[in-house]
């Protein structure tokens, strides 16, 4: 398949709209065989106005007497089995690029007035070459903050050009956003709808479900307004021009999204350590506002090189792994740092977390309790009796992933089944409850311990969804918490194997009671408060001390 690529941005190569029809032209050759693709920008060609001679009817029938590439570019229209029409809105309708290239089609139509009635009620010109199969589709950025209502003259002018119903459309508006890099993972996934608009186009449609997503604004209209605004770097109050880490300062702030206000007004101050400017930023109920003169007090401080933390922005480095390098520094309030795709994510607080998979399923994400249920059921089962303790152990092992079918599981809970269930087979023969369960206390704490050689530790593997999945592995504070954690717990266990086994060696049963349930409890208290203070502590750059 030949697909002519025009391109009818003066912008050449850095045209945002050619960025979706490369994209739209990737998906459709992935599905395609022998796909050829030929650009033309426009920009790079000579092509003159029409003259209005019609000498391209009478004088030299099919020919246009002015001799620029124009001749080539019909040439190649009509070699072409698609055509891609790639163009930013101006004014409502093409570049005039475009439309002077558009008004020298004349000698592809045939000079008689056309008999049929082509359905506008207006008339028109039968065309010179049998054109009837080449493909057109349209794909075009404007700037406003959306493409509804802004293409009405664009459709009105190409349905009499090609014919209504006989192209596809991809307009999109905030086209100016896909240069910015640091909003690409936004734009990245608006161009894979395009990729898969691609796809489907050859294989004989777009989707519903790929159009509502390209219909799908790139962020809410005040965001990328306050963005758009703010991308001038000229201010609204005094016409100056502005700093460009102010700019940049504002334009951060205008990714605030007050969907995700809490009840709790936020100051987030700005240091940035090399060009010693400070900003900060309110974040409250009615959106984000940009302060100069460090007249707020701050709840979270962010102390970094201006060029860290655009490389953050860009996603050119990881923000949390850079944290836990001490690249940058946050301190105060750090539950901002933990939410931070909450508050400047993409605008829509749902989107933050992925609720299904590739293939549309739901996404199911473990839960401790599956693996909880194994061993609390064998430590309160296994003292009522050997028989009856293995018994009912069992049972409830069987079920666990019945009972527990709407989460994953996961190897330590396969893990604990497996050891409860061979511990509870040992108890059906061995009389002696308190070595049994000693004996579970001992293999708990060693699975806690044993994890910590891992590249998981136990307790991550629950609780990672909660910091973007895998990608918590690569953030050092997520990890170091975990690993201590880890080591805490199996720490516990392992001593909790020593005094339950002495204690009840000494007849102490009610001790044991008091202590197995207290210190579990504080240990949970601490494990609490330690995954919020250790990685604050860490990123206020203490740790590195
Ligand atoms: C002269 C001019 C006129 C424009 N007119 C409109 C317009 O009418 N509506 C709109 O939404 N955007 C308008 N824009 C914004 C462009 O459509 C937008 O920046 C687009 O993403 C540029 O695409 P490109 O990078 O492919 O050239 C205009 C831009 C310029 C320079």
């Amino acid at each position: 398949m030949k697909i002519l690529l025009i391109n009818g941005s003066p912008k050449g190569k850095m045209s945002n709209s050619l960025r979706l029809a490369n994209a739209f032209i990737d998906g459709l050759s992935a599905e395609t065989k022998e796909v050829t693709v030929e650009e033309l920008a426009l920009s790079a060609l000579k092509i003159a106005s029409c003259k209005g001679c019609f000498s391209c009817w009478t004088k030299t029938p099919g020919e246009c007497c002015i001799k620029d590439d124009m001749q080539m570019i019909i040439e190649k229209q009509i070699e072409a089995d698609m055509i891609v029409w790639s163009f930013p809105l101006y004014y409502f309708n093409v570049p005039g690029l475009l439309k002077n290239m558009i008004d020298r089609q004349l000698p592809m139509s045939l000079p008689f007035m056309s008999k049929g009635d082509n359905g506008y009620g207006s008339g028109g010109h039968d065309a010179r070459y049998d054109m009837s199969g080449t493909k057109h589709v349209l794909i075009s950025t404007c700037g406003f903050y959306s493409s509804e209502g802004n293409y009405d003259s664009v459709k009105q002018m190409f349905d009499h050009f090609l014919g209504r119903g006989n192209y596809e459309t991809i307009f999109c508006g905030q086209g100016e956003l896909f240069r910015i890099k640091e909003l690409s993972a936004r734009t990245d996934e608006y161009l894979s709808y395009v990729r898969d608009a691609g796809c489907e186009y050859a294989r004989g449609g777009i989707s519903e479900g790929t159009r509502d997503r390209l219909g799908t604004l790139l962020y809410p209209r005040e965001v990328f307004e306050e963005m758009a605004d703010a991308s001038w770097g000229i201010s609204r109050e005094s016409g100056e021009k502005e700093d460009s880490d102010l700019i940049f300062t504002r334009q951060m702030a205008a990714l605030y999204n007050k969907g995700a206000y809490d009840g709790k007004d936020r100051v987030l101050q700005m240091h940035y350590t090399d060009l010693d400017k400070t900003y900060q930023i309110l974040l409250g109920k009615d959106g984000s506002k940009v302060y100069t003169d460090k007249s707020l007090t701050p709840t979270t401080c962010i102390e970094t090189p201006f060029d860290v933390w655009k490389s953050i922005s860009r996603n050119e480095i990881n923000g949390a792994e850079a944290l836990g390098k001490h690249m940058y520094t946050v301190t105060g309030d750090f539950s901002l740092m933990i939410n931070w795709d909450k508050f400047f994510g993409s605008g829509d607080p749902g989107k933050t977390s992925q609720k299904k998979n590739a293939d549309g399923e739901e996404l199911k994400k473990p839960l401790m309790t599956t693996m909880l249920i194994a061993w609390i059921t064998f430590w309160f089962a296994i003292p009522m009796g050997g028989k009856t303790g293995a018994l009912i152990t069992l049972a409830v092992c069987a079920f666990i992933p019945i009972i527990m079918r709407k989460h994953k599981i996961v190897i330590w809970d396969r893990l604990s089944i497996a050891a409860v269930s061979v511990l509870s087979l040992v108890a059906s023969f061995n009389e002696n409850s308190c070595l049994i369960s000693c004996l579970g206390y001992l293999v708990f704490g060693l699975m806690w311990l044993f994890s910590c050689v891992f590249r998981e530790p136990l307790c991550s593997t629950y609780v990672k969804y909660n910091y973007g999945g895998d990608a918590a592995y690569k953030n050092p504070l997520f990890m170091k918490t975990n690993y201590i954690l880890a080591a805490c717990w199996g720490v516990l266990y392992v001593m909790t194997t020593i005094w339950t086994w002495f204690l009840r060696s000494s007849g102490l049963e009610l001790w044991v009671q008091i202590v197995n349930y207290i210190v579990p409890a504080l240990m949970g208290i601490f494990t609490v408060w330690f995954e919020k203070w250790y990685p604050a502590y860490l990123a206020s750059g203490k740790g590195a001390k």
